[in-house]
């Protein structure tokens, strides 16, 4: 399980060069977006081992419209499972390693290693190792110059729809907003709150704006909904800081 950073290609680190270097089939989930495919076909062209295999495996459609969220992505993982250990057992040989490559860090809101896990549990024969990579969340932190936390403080990473259901959490200072494909900071302007915002980080279209939530909030939505009628998707992640 190898993670090669969140869009820029000077992100993957020596340790993921030399893991896809040693790749004998590189499995590939889901085709992404366009920049997610260049980043994974420049890294293979450059780095993939003499005559490595691609093997595409379809994704199990997920129920998103499912009132019980939890239970429908264990669903959807089970199915993930299935055609994953289908695709292991004919395309990879015993003697043969294969590699998922991940988009940022496996360690957040990636379901690989909870998919292997799941077929270890089952009793397949694999093992696997991780590769961390550099996260969005560090992009995040390293392009606007900040540290993520205060000193000795808490800093909870969450997702947008969390943030829109339950609020600010109690306790928590400083708060990293992944997966928000609805501006939920957008009903949080009337506290003093500062925001640090950033889309595309790493890559040629990399957006970013700080600033007061209740000053800035309107221009993200908007740079937010232009760029991604442009580009036809988006990816963005940001801090919600305590003032
Ligand atoms: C499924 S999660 C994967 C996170 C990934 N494992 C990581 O370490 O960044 C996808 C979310 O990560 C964030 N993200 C990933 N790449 C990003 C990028 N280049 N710029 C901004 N946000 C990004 C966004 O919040 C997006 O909704």
């Amino acid at each position: 399980v190898i993670g090669i950073g969140a869009g820029d290609p000077e992100h993957v680190t020596r340790q993921a060069i030399g893991a896809i270097g040693a790749t004998d089939v590189v499995f590939v989930i889901e085709k992404g977006a366009e920049d997610l495919v260049a980043l994974r076909r420049e890294l293979l062209a450059t780095h993939g081992a003499p005559g490595h295999r691609v093997v595409e495996i379809t994704d199990p459609r997920r129920d998103r419209g499912a009132a019980r969220y939890a239970e429908a992505v264990e669903v959807w993982r089970s199915a993930r499972a299935d055609a994953w250990s289908d695709a292991i057992a004919s395309e990879l040989g015993p003697e043969q390693s294969g590699a998922f490559l991940v988009w940022g860090d496996p360690s957040l809101y990636d379901s690989t290693i909870a998919v292997l896990d799941e077929l270890v549990a089952r009793g397949e024969p694999l093992g696997y190792e991780v590769i961390p990579g550099i996260s969005s969340v560090s992009a995040l932190a390293a392009r606007h110059g900040i540290p993520l936390n205060r000193i000795g403080g808490a800093v909870q990473i969450t997702t947008g729809r969390r943030l829109a259901a339950d609020g600010l959490p109690d306790g928590v200072e400083d708060i990293v907003v992944m997966l928000d494909a609805d501006c939920s900071f957008r009903h949080l302007t009337e506290e003093p709150l500062e925001i640090y915002w950033g889309a595309y980080l790493g890559t040629a279209d990399e957006m970013l704006i700080a600033g007061s939530l209740r000053e800035v909030a309107a221009e993200i939505v908007a740079a937010r909904a232009e760029a991604r009628a442009r580009k036809g998707w988006i990816m963005d992640t940001y801090l919600l800081r305590r003032r």
